[in-house]
């Protein structure tokens, strides 16, 4: 594996291959990001990690702080996972140049998360722009816990006729069903079996809502979580997750999004 603390020495170095397969990642490695490997793995081209914890996309100084750090740990995983190059940039290297294309900003940007992050994804699309133009990938791995995202970058992405193509990945789950999230190391765990709980109740309850829709009834919902040791609740709603549309009524192929605070951790999933 080799490491890359800069994009002129990483270009030099990936121009040499006929494709990259990226995986970006903001660190606090965990299986989520294994099973992303893993899967890239499968498409044969050489694979690129990179570690960079955005401040573009925290909406709150304090929450940039506690986001999880160990690029220690994580260099040793991804070394034994044997990926090809891990991409360590600074901030300079990646916010010093003007990227030749404009970010595109879906207006599903300002729902659910953007509504309760301001600027979050209006980060992630433009950190997200600015690696696609250093790397040129061929494939792009991202895990459906974060839908929202995969669906911004994926309209960025048609719309600015980049090439790139984004293979969806999977939620891995721990065993106690939450899904797994760097966010997830700053629960002690207590809140961990929170976390657990209220998973398991909302997963019971889209199972029920499939069946007879009226039992979608958001303050119900919301105030359940609290009992249950939420903090707050960002959001609980149901979207069809291909047209990214709300849905207002019985409709097979729904999603249920939320997001949540466990004391000062917030937690976001869909099932
Ligand atoms: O999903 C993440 O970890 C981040 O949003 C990403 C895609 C690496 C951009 O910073």
């Amino acid at each position: 594996m080799k490491i890359f603390k800069d994009k002129q020495t990483l270009q030099e170095e990936i121009l040499k291959n006929k494709g990259i397969s990226f995986i970006p990642t903001m660190g606090g490695l965990h299986k989520g990001h294994i099973s992303l490997i893993k899967r890239s793995k499968k498409l044969k081209l050489k694979i690129l990690v990179s570690i960079f914890i955005n401040p573009k996309q925290f909406n709150k100084k304090s929450d940039f702080k506690s986001y999880p750090r160990n690029t220690k740990k994580d260099i040793k995983l991804l070394k034994k996972l044997k990926i090809n190059y891990l991409y360590i940039p600074t901030y300079k290297d990646i916010y010093g140049f003007k990227p030749k294309k404009k970010v595109f900003l879906d207006k599903f940007s300002k729902k659910l998360c953007g509504k309760f992050r301001k600027g979050h994804f209006a980060g992630v699309l433009n950190v997200v722009n600015r690696f696609v133009e250093i790397i040129n990938p061929k494939y792009i791995f991202l895990g459906k816990k974060d839908y929202q995202q995969i669906y911004l970058i994926r309209r960025h992405i048609e719309k600015r006729k980049i090439s790139s193509k984004i293979i969806e990945c999977k939620t891995i789950r721990e065993k106690n069903g939450i899904a797994c999230s760097s966010r997830n190391l700053n629960l002690n765990k207590s809140q961990t079996k929170i976390a657990s709980n209220i998973f398991y109740y909302l997963y019971d309850l889209k199972k029920r809502i499939k069946k007879n829709y009226s039992l979608f009834k958001q303050n119900k919902i919301k105030n359940d979580l609290i009992t249950l040791g939420a903090k707050k609740v960002d959001y609980i709603e149901n979207y069809d997750v291909k047209s990214f549309k709300k849905i207002r009524g019985p409709n097979k192929k729904f999603n249920l999004f939320f997001a949540y605070y466990i004391k000062d951790t917030r937690l976001i999933d869909n099932i």
